[in-house]
C-alpha cells in the first residue's frame, strides 16, 4: 500500500523520542504574509533594492560555465583558497593581518557560531553576553544548555566596570564572551575606542575568549564610527578574539555566505566540525563571490559598499526625523553611527508586548525588546530596523508606531 500519510502515532512516537530536549525557540525567520500596505522594522534584511542582480548574475555564470569543473566537485572544508585570500585582503583594510590559514568560510557567519558551540561548549557551560544581545546566536548553542550571564549595554556600549565585577564574582569563568562591538544588533551602539582597548586588557587579565560578531562593521555613517577598530585589529588580540564576518549585509543573506578568523589550531577544530555539518560551503556561491570581485565581472564591492553606507544613512535619518516628530521629548531613542538597528525606550507606561500587538493592529511591525534578554528586560522598549523599509515609508510607519503606543496605554 503506498504510505501517503503517517502512520497513526507515528507523531506520538517522535514525541516519545524528543522528550527531555529543550523546546524549539521561537523562529526570528522573516514572515511574508503581511501585505503590501505592512510597514515593517522588524528584520535584520537589508535594502533588497541594493542586492547587485546583473553582476550577481553574470559572476554565477562564471562560476559555473568556466570554473564548474573546479567548483562542483567536493572541495575544501576550510572554503576555496581564492575567496579567503578575498577574505584576508578585506579584512586588512580594517587592521586585522591575518593569513588564509586563519580563515575558515562557513554558510552564514552563524555557522561560525554554531561550530564554535560544537568544539568548545561543554554541558552546562556559562557565556557572558551583552544585555540587549542578538538573540538569533542563542540557538546555536541551546544543545549545551548553557547559562547566561549579562552585562548590560550603555550609550557608549558595554558597562566595562560592570563586565569586570561580573567577571571577577562569577564562580566559574565563562567560556566565551559574545560581543557585538559595532552597531550592535539591536541597539545600534558601539563600543567607544578606549573601552575596546580596555576590554582586551580585562581579556588578557582574566584569560577570556571574545567573540566579536560583526556583520555591519563596514556599514558606517561617519568618519568617527568609519574609524572604530576591530577589536581582533588591536594589539596583543590575535590570542583572546575569534571574528566573525559576513556577506550576508555588504552582498545579500540569501547566499548564506561568512567567515571566522581564529588562531589556526581552533580554525582546525573548526574545520573539523564542519565536516560533520555540511562538509564544506556551497563551492559555486564562494567562486560567484571570488568572481564577483576579481574584475570578471562589471562590479566593485568597495563602491557598492559605499552606496550602500549612504543607503542606510538617508535611512536611519528619516527614522530618527520621524521619532522626533512623533514622540518628541516623551520617549528615548539611540542614534546608530552605521548598521540596521535603533532601540526606541517607549514612552512611560506603555509596555513592549501591548504595543507589538497593537502596532501590527495598525499596519506596522516592530519586535519588543524582551526578544533581545537572554535573562530577562526590554519589557518598555522596541527594537527598530530602517534598513529595508523605503525612507518615503518611514513617516507613515512611524504615525502608526505612535498611534499604537497611544492604543496600547489605554
Ligand atoms: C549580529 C548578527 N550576527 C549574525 C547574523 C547572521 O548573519 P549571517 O547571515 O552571516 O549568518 C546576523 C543577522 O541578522 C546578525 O545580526
Amino acid at each position: 500500500m503506498p504510505q501517503t500519510q503517517s502512520a497513526p502515532g507515528a507523531l506520538d512516537r517522535y514525541a516519545h523520542w524528543l522528550r527531555g530536549r529543550p523546546a524549539p525557540t521561537p523562529s526570528w525567520s522573516p514572515s511574508s504574509d503581511l501585505g503590501a500596505d505592512f510597514i515593517s522594522f522588524t528584520g535584520g534584511q537589508p535594502a533588497t533594492e541594493l542586492f547587485p542582480l546583473e553582476p550577481l548574475k553574470a559572476a554565477f555564470g562564471r562560476a559555473l560555465v568556466e570554473d564548474g569543473a573546479a567548483v562542483l566537485p567536493y572541495s575544501e572544508n576550510i572554503g576555496l583558497d581564492a575567496l579567503r585570500q578575498l577574505i584576508c585582503r578585506r579584512v586588512a583594510r580594517r587592521g586585522i593581518h591575518v593569513g588564509p590559514d586563519q580563515v575558515i568560510v562557513t554558510s552564514g557567519s552563524l555557522q561560525g557560531l554554531h561550530l564554535l558551540g560544537r568544539v568548545y561548549l561543554d554541558p552546562g557551560d556559562t557565556i557572558l553576553t551583552e544585555a540587549p544581545t542578538f538573540l538569533g546566536a542563542l540557538p546555536c548553542w541551546e544543545k549545551e544548555e548553557p547559562r547566561y550571564l549579562t552585562v548590560p549595554v550603555g550609550a557608549d556600549g558595554l558597562d566595562l566596570d560592570r563586565f569586570e565585577a561580573t567577571v571577577r564574582a562569577a564562580p566559574v569563568p565563562p567560556k566565551f564572551v559574545y560581543l557585538l562591538p559595532t552597531f550592535q544588533n539591536p541597539s545600534g551602539v558601539s563600543l567607544v575606542a578606549a573601552r575596546r582597548r580596555r576590554l582586551l586588557r580585562l581579556a588578557q587579565e582574566h584569560d577570556l575568549l571574545l567573540v566579536e560578531d560583526d556583520p555591519y562593521g563596514e556599514l558606517w555613517f561617519d568618519d568617527e564610527a568609519a574609524r572604530l577598530p576591530p577589536l581582533r585589529s588591536l594589539d596583543g588580540a590575535a590570542e583572546h578574539v575569534l571574528y566573525l564576518g559576513s556577506f550576508s549585509k555588504i552582498l545579500a543573506p540569501g547566499l548564506r555566505l561568512g567567515y571566522t578568523i581564529a588562531p589556526p589550531g581552533l580554525i582546525a577544530r573548526l574545520v573539523a566540525a564542519k565536516e560533520g555539518v555540511d562538509f564544506h560551503t556551497d563551492g559555486v556561491v564562494q567562486q560567484a563571490v571570488v568572481r564577483l570581485c576579481d574584475g570578471s565581472v562589471d562590479f566593485d564591492l568597495e563602491a557598492h559598499i559605499a552606496a550602500a553606507r549612504r543607503v542606510y544613512k538617508q535611512r536611519r535619518d528619516a527614522l530618527l526625523g520621524a521619532l522626533e516628530q512623533a514622540f518628541g521629548p516623551r520617549a528615548r531613542w539611540t542614534r546608530p553611527g552605521g548598521g540596521f538597528f535603533l532601540w526606541l525606550d517607549l514612552p512611560a507606561g506603555a509596555r513592549a508586548a501591548a504595543v507589538v500587538v497593537a502596532a501590527r493592529k495598525e499596519g506596522a511591525g516592530v519586535l519588543p525588546g524582551t526578544a533581545f534578554f537572554p535573562d530577562g528586560g526590554g519589557e518598555h522598549a522596541l527594537r527598530l530596523s530602517y534598513a529595508n523599509t523605503p525612507p518615503e515609508r518611514v513617516a507613515e510607519g512611524v504615525r502608526r508606531l505612535a498611534r499604537a503606543v497611544s492604543a496600547a496605554a489605554e
